[in-house]
């Protein structure tokens, strides 16, 4: 990296919301950051798609350009802080930045989970580093904690609540009792969902971080196809007032794991029923948290904004002032480097967790002894079950049962056995029940 004498002259792609606050909390503590650091941390220039668009932020217009070549191509630049957004010009600033000898700084969580592994090998070639603090849990120090502070830990399990969207239609569907459709329009109101909530709502945001997460864990870039992702968008008021009488909160649920004596790694996100009992489920609104069980510390849980302008840049910030360190001790590739490379991803259809089912079934004598019969033909348990009475006569009254630790597949397909039973309706609902243990 070519540096200026006690100066990190930053590139800054993007001045979106995060770009925004990026700009705004370096000036506000600029002078924190120069006696902790000793390195003046200045934005230098600034790309933005249209330069003549009004901003909140007030930047002065000579250091707009609408070219982010400009930011490579300028030598008094040392640093790159990718702020653009998803997509493949994303990926091709970051490439052409670490390929000119500059560091670089994203909270690209979907460009990161869909290329993370030729650019930290880019990265290592160039002997130039690349940070990403800001891609999961926004102002949760999550990769910081997992890298360094537990450095002298195998990472047993990560447990995530890392959408913030999510856990606030969820919270709302929970404690007001309304609906998954008016609780994202709440969500969107605030101004807490995206302007296409799409990978928010499908999980895919969640899932992005999560394979992030296995990558700083355990070495491991595993591919999109080879986790397993389920968003909320079919969680239903009913499942939820289900669960709450079981004593469990439903929760977008990241596991990010490695079994005892299996070296594969577990990846995947899902709504998932939480006891009450677990400190998670007591994790409501737009906030984050992350469980990590390292097999020294034991329990850790981390907790905070998982999204917005301050929050998302102070991680950005902190990532800076890595790279000023560096910068003053002439360091070359201190990156995200993981600790390891242990193992492959274990198939979505061996992962086990116990289940939520809900079924609909006619009211007649015996439906219960055939679901029965089938799930324990597949060598699966019942753990209880729940038939509340019918207040008024109907076809199909809900059947719930929760169902001991099984394969997922052996389940779905013990699932398809039980809906094709003429007893059996269509509508159902299966959920992971997750204990959390280690
Ligand atoms: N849209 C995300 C969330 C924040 O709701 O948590 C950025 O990843």
């Amino acid at each position: 990296m070519e540096t200026s004498s006690k100066q990190l002259r930053i590139g800054l792609a993007g001045l979106g919301n995060v770009g925004s606050g990026v700009y705004k909390n370096l000036l506000r503590n600029r002078d924190i950051l120069l006696e902790r650091t000793g390195v003046h941390l200045q934005v230098a220039k600034i790309a933005v798609r249209d330069p003549d668009r009004k901003r909140d932020v007030e930047v002065p217009p000579e250091m707009l350009t609408a070219d982010w070549q400009e930011l490579i191509s300028d030598p008094q630049i040392d640093i790159i802080v990718e702020l653009i957004g998803e997509g493949e010009e994303a990926f091709a600033l970051i490439t052409a930045a670490l390929k000119a000898g500059k560091a670089v700084v994203t909270g690209n969580k979907a460009v990161l989970a869909k290329h993370g592994k030729q650019l930290v090998e880019l990265s290592e070639q160039q002997n130039t580093p690349l940070y990403c603090e800001a891609a999961v849990a926004g102002g949760i120090p999550i990769i910081k904690a997992v890298r360094e502070a537990l450095i002298g830990n195998r990472i047993d399990s990560i447990y995530g609540i890392i959408n913030g969207t999510s856990n606030y239609i969820l919270t709302r569907m929970t404690t007001a009792g309304i609906s998954f459709s008016d609780a994202l329009q709440e969500a969107r109101e605030k101004g807490f969902a995206e302007a296409d909530p799409t990978l928010d709502i499908n999980g895919w945001d969640a899932g992005h971080k999560a394979i992030i997460l296995g990558w700083i864990s355990y070495g491991r870039w595993l591919k999109p196809e080879e986790i397993s992702v389920a968003g909320i968008e079919n969680v239903s008021s009913e499942d939820v007032a289900f669960a709450n009488s079981l004593g469990y909160e439903i929760k977008l649920l990241g596991v990010i794991r490695q079994g005892k004596d299996d070296e594969r790694i577990e990846v995947r996100v899902a709504p998932s029923l939480i006891p009450r009992t677990h400190i998670l489920s007591s994790v409501d609104g737009v906030f984050n948290a992350v469980a990590v069980h390292g097999n020294v510390v034991g329990e850790t849980l981390f907790y905070g904004s998982g999204a917005g302008q301050d929050a998302t840049s102070s991680a950005v910030i902190s990532d800076l002032a890595d790279a000023a360190e560096n910068l003053m001790n002439d360091v070359g590739c201190t990156g995200f480097v993981p600790h390891g490379d242990y193992g492959e991803a274990l198939p979505v259809e061996e992962t086990l967790s116990q289940y939520y089912l809900r079924l609909s079934v006619v009211d007649e004598p015996g439906v219960l002894a055939q679901i029965s019969s089938i799930t324990g033909q597949n060598g699966i348990g019942i753990l209880s079950v729940i038939q509340p009475e019918p207040k008024e006569p109907s076809e199909y009254i809900p059947l719930v049962l929760l169902l001991h630790d099984a394969p997922y597949g052996t389940v779905r397909s013990a699932l398809e056995a039980v809906l094709a039973l003429s007893s059996v309706g269509s509508e159902h609902t299966l959920l992971r029940v997750e204990t959390l243990e280690r």
